[in-house]
């Protein structure tokens, strides 16, 4: 039996008294788009930090493949395959949306070659290009990051990511604070990665997530209150209660 590209086993973190993650285990699928939704405060974005290393668990393992990464610091994840986007942005808004991309593609280029000038990286370049391009982001090449729209921000964002090449994909609320035009969009772009890229997501926005998703894991409390099928999930009563407030 091959291992699912990623397995959650019993992943524990408190902070003080507060047992943000508590016990959640799930597997995701290959190539396909699993979202976690939850109220505020569920653990979500927690759950996320432990899984790419920038929480260390308490207890329980983060497999790759089935290889044990569990605890590993951030940049070892993204040698075993695993890259995120933040819930807050994270780019140098100072520099240029191609210097952005070009820095997250420089690790694929040989590290033999990593102290040469940058110009002679012709693997990264290739990558920064073909990102631009399917992110309609190649007329904004050479712009400074704090020039786009909050909108190209969060779409630079999510190419940010994807620059490494890596299997798994995590996206912590990338719509957040988009228009409805824009969110649409995003929505489009993310089903057309999962060709490429096994994706888990966090997002808030409930049409979103019935029409993204393959899988969606339900958050309450730092549990795992329920897991399937978007329909599924979406007609469970306890869900009803925990999410949407009502049976
Ligand atoms: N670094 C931290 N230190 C202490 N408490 C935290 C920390 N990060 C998150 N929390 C708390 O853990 C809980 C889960 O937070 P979070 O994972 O951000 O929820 P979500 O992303 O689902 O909204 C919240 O009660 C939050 O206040
Ligand atoms: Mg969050």
């Amino acid at each position: 039996m091959i291992a699912p590209i990623l397995e959650i086993r019993d992943l524990s973190i408190n902070f003080g008294g507060l047992r943000a993650v508590d016990q959640v285990s799930f597997s995701v699928e290959r190539n396909c788009i699993t979202t976690v939704i939850g109220p505020n405060g569920a653990g979500k974005s927690t759950l996320f930090n432990l899984i790419s290393g920038a929480l260390r668990p308490r207890n329980g393992q983060v497999l790759i493949e089935g290889v044990d990464c569990t605890g590993q610091p951030p940049y070892r994840m993204q040698a075993a395959g695993l890259a995120r986007s933040f819930q807050i942005t994270n780019l140098f808004d100072e520099l240029t949306v191609a210097e952005n991309l070009r820095l997250a593609a420089q690790i694929l280029e040989p590290t033999t070659k990593i102290w040469r000038p940058v110009r002679g990286s012709t693997i990264a370049q290739a990558r920064v290009d073909e990102l631009l391009e399917r992110f309609s982001l190649t007329d904004k090449a050479r712009h400074s990051v704090a020039e786009l729209s909050h909108g190209e921000q969060r779409r630079l964002e999510v190419a940010v990511a994807l620059a490494c090449k890596p299997k798994v994909l995590l996206l912590d609320e990338p719509t957040q604070g988009m228009s409805q035009g824009d969110t649409q969009d995003t929505a489009e772009l993310i089903k057309s990665l999962v060709h490429d890229v096994t994706i888990v997501l966090i997002e808030h926005d409930i049409g979103l997530v019935m029409s993204l998703s393959d899988h969606v894991i339900v958050m309450h409390q730092g549990q795992k209150l329920a897991e399937g099928p978007p329909s599924e999930v979406r007609a469970n009563p306890a869900v009803q209660t925990a999410y949407f407030g009502h049976a």
